[in-house]
């Protein structure tokens, strides 16, 4: 008996481990669409924790007589371009968000605020946030640049 294994049965093993292969795959590319959505749910908090929090807190709670709560807001859960104005125009005391966020981060913090906390609002998207944008005549999102004409 030689202890050197015959080329075939390398080439078997290598072919059983095939299926293997597409399973591990399979659940690579699971993992990262799920991996994805996840960020996309960390990315609302974090963005609303990072630009909203200070006034409104983050349990969206605000401070009363000074920064209106979202959570159980039924306006924050109604009009979806109603309240992505709010954060294009911004309003009283709130600033407006046109220039330090993008469609997409306007979009990604509402939906989050819009279904968080126990609110029940539809997500948006970030076409819709373009399109208000367009309506509103707010200027385009230029990341974060302010122009600098002398
Ligand atoms: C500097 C404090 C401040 C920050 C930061 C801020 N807001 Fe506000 N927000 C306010 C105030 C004050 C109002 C009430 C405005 C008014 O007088 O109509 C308000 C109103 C709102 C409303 C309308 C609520 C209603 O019942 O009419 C929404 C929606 C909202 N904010 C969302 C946000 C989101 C989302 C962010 C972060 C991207 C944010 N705000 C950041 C102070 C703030």
């Amino acid at each position: 008996m030689s202890s050197h294994q015959p080329c075939g049965k390398g080439i078997g093993a290598a072919l059983a481990l095939l299926p293997a292969l597409h399973a591990g795959a399979l659940a690579l590319v699971l993992g990262l669409a799920a991996a994805q959505l996840h960020a996309q749910e960390l990315d609302g908090k974090a963005l609303f924790l990072k630009n909203c929090a200070a006034c409104h807190q983050a349990s969206g709670k605000g401070i009363p007589g000074a920064f209106p709560a979202l959570a159980g807001n039924g306006f924050v859960q109604g009009k979806s371009s109603e309240v992505a104005a709010v954060l294009l125009k911004g309003r009283g005391g709130m600033p407006d968000f046109s220039d330090s966020l993008s469609d997409r981060d306007i979009a990604t913090v509402l939906s989050f605020v819009r279904s968080n906390w126990g609110n029940k609002g539809t997500a948006l998207s970030e076409s819709e946030v373009l399109e208000l944008r367009e309506s509103l005549q707010v200027e385009h999102y230029s990341h974060g640049q302010m122009s600098n004409k002398h």
